[in-house]
């Protein structure tokens, strides 16, 4: 027997001030026009100044507990992707604990920028392989808004805010069992942190500061990693392009998307894509897109999903998935 994480529900939440393109050009200079065809984004949330990021992890959280039909108690783990936490200190994530009363475990924060999410899923699942834990919750949150520079109009157009949330528990698996999270495959380029990066921070400048990004470099990067990434994660399990039945790629531009997907060969119709409504939400992109099809059909349990996510550091990375609960290990109670 072997240990997978399976992932049992998923949740998100949206800020509910929706900005469309045409609103935006009332204070950046720029068009609908030219935001639809360079992105695909059309509109994207806001959070209002009291809304934290905070806030919107634990609405995705209570979304997802829901879902589940379990109590926040039975959760050993809690891990919150985030670029944008509350404070400083302490981590995003113990204020999620005490809002959901989850006293039993560990909560911690992941910063992986836009990769966030998969990074967190990957230290999740280690976690429950391992032994420590049964449970685990993971949000991916952001208020990016909050690290906008409304005078550069090629950043400030592309982001939003938003959360996602899975729920992950572990079971003992035949090891031809192929639920749960089957592979994750995590990368970091250092030396390319300056093509996308925030000028602020605690240590350096004592300020929060401003996203700062050289676009086309990377677009090139987003194009050609995520394409690698999502070949090693299908060499890795033994699978084609055929064999997935999601792809749910990171929600930064339907430009980046159309390339992986061309370069790739996967149908359009195998292919999540929320960026025209959600703009690019960083860590939340990909447990949105995920949420928002596992709640209207389009994703089922026994579904292949492959999740690819890129973001500054460079960071990027992917994970294979068969989404929802075996019927013969239904198994809620800890
Ligand atoms: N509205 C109108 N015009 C604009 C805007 C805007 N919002 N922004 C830039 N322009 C103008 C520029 O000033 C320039 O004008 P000029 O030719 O007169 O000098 C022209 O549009 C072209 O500018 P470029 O920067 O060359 O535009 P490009 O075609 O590279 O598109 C974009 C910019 C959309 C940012 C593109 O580089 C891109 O998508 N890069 C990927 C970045 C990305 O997705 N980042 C998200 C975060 S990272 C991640 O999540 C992976």
């Amino acid at each position: 027997m072997i240990k997978r994480s399976i992932m049992i529900a998923t949740g998100s939440y949206l800020p509910e001030r929706v900005v469309t393109n045409e609103e935006l050009c009332a204070w950046v200079n720029t068009s609908d026009n030219w935001i639809r065809q360079r992105t695909g984004i059309r509109q994207r949330h806001f959070a209002d100044d009291k809304e934290l990021t905070s806030h919107l992890a634990i609405k995705a959280a209570r979304h997802a507990l829901e879902m589940a039909k379990i109590d926040a108690k039975v959760i050993d783990l809690i891990v919150v992707a985030t670029t944008t936490p509350d404070d400083t200190f302490p981590a995003t994530a113990t204020k999620v604990q005490k809002e959901l009363g989850a006293f039993n475990g560990a909560a911690f924060d992941i910063q992986a920028v836009c990769a966030g999410f998969i990074y967190a899923i990957a230290v999740a699942d280690n976690f429950l392989k391992a032994g420590q834990g049964s449970t685990a919750l993971v949000i991916g949150a952001e208020t990016f808004s909050r690290l906008l520079d409304w005078k550069d109009r090629t950043t400030c157009v592309l982001f939003g805010d938003g959360a996602g949330a899975v729920l992950l528990r572990v079971i003992d698996a035949n090891s031809k069992d192929s639920w749960g999270v089957l592979s994750t495959h995590l990368h970091t380029d250092g030396c390319k942190r300056d093509i996308l990066y925030v000028d602020g921070g605690p240590s350096a400048t004592k300020t929060v500061g401003h996203v700062r990004m050289n676009g086309k470099e990377v677009f090139r990067h987003a194009v050609s990693k995520l394409s690698s990434v999502i070949d090693e994660s299908l060499e890795a399990n033994g699978l084609s392009p055929n064999d997935i039945d999601w792809l749910i790629p990171h929600q930064a531009n339907q430009r980046i998307i159309d390339s992986i997907i061309n370069r790739m060969k996967i149908p359009t119709e195998k292919v999540l894509v929320s960026i025209a409504r959600h703009a690019n939400t960083s860590a939340a992109s990909l447990p949105l897109a995920l949420d928002e099809a596992v709640r209207d059909g389009r994703v089922c349990a026994g579904h292949l999903l492959l999740l690819s996510a890129i973001g500054g550091g460079l960071a990027w990375g992917a994970g294979v998935v068969r989404f929802g609960i075996p019927v013969h290990s239904w198994c809620y109670s800890k």
